[in-house]
């Protein structure tokens, strides 16, 4: 195959998978909040232990759908200056809903961040890291906006847990818009290798029988080389 052929087959190949992850969230925007109650509540709240600001510190929340972690930031911090993307603009009507008018949402991708470098303090993915498919370039984003002393909170799923491997083999085979999860071993080689941060820190756990997750706390590498 020719290079430029190939090229355009990884362009095709990207704008499927972007298409199905818009595709079943904008199917599932108005059920979203009532279906996965529990589990969004579960996770919010491990996610929110993990997160520390400061008076007039700035977040970004990758992915954020409805905005359920947002409120919850907002309500914790209500002097820390706080932003959202996501991809899908059905999830973020809702979130426009739901939160104040001081939060910013825009609609956009983790791998092409529509912000200034060294705008964030904080930036958080919260059961989102499984449809990236180039998990290095929204990273290499996530250190381009994030400040020097900026720090990282990765909420996801995590495949040392059984039940969760089953979930990513199935989807895999019958959802497009999923990629991959992730071994604790495996997040932490992501993080450490990509040269982008200190500290890094995983934890593992149940929220019920069936969810297994992990949280990874990271922080910019002072002098990091993008
Ligand atoms: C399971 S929902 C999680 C929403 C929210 N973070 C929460 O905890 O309730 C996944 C969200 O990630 C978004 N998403 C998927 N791929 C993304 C990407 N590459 N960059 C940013 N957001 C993405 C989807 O549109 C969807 O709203």
């Amino acid at each position: 195959m020719l290079k430029h052929d190939m090229t355009k087959r990884g362009a095709g190949l990207k704008n499927d998978h972007e298409n199905s992850v818009q595709k079943e969230y904008a199917h599932l925007a108005q059920k979203y909040d009532d279906k996965w109650s529990f589990y969004v509540e579960a996770t919010l709240q491990k996610t929110l232990k993990k997160i520390e600001l400061h008076s007039g510190e700035h977040l970004l929340d990758i992915g954020c759908g409805t905005g359920a972690l947002l409120a919850a930031i907002e309500k914790r911090y209500p002097d820390a200056v706080l932003a959202g993307v996501d991809p899908t603009q059905e999830m973020l009507d809702i979130a426009g809903n739901r939160l104040s008018k001081k939060v910013h949402i825009k609609r956009s991708w983790a791998e092409r961040l529509p912000f200034d470098t060294e705008t964030f303090d904080v930036i958080v993915f919260c059961s989102v890291f499984h449809y990236i498919r180039e998990p290095l370039l929204a990273l290499k984003e996530v250190v381009r906006v994030l400040k020097p002393t900026g720090r990282v909170v990765i909420t996801d799923w995590c495949d040392d847990y059984i039940t969760c491997q089953i979930c990513d083999l199935f989807l895999r085979v019958f959802n497009k818009a999923h990629f991959k999860t992730y071994r604790k071993k495996e997040f932490y080689q992501l993080l450490s290798s990509s040269g982008f941060f200190d500290d890094i820190e995983i934890n593992g756990y149940k929220v019920n029988w069936f969810w297994g997750m992990m949280t990874a706390t990271a922080c910019k590498k002072s002098n990091v080389k993008r």
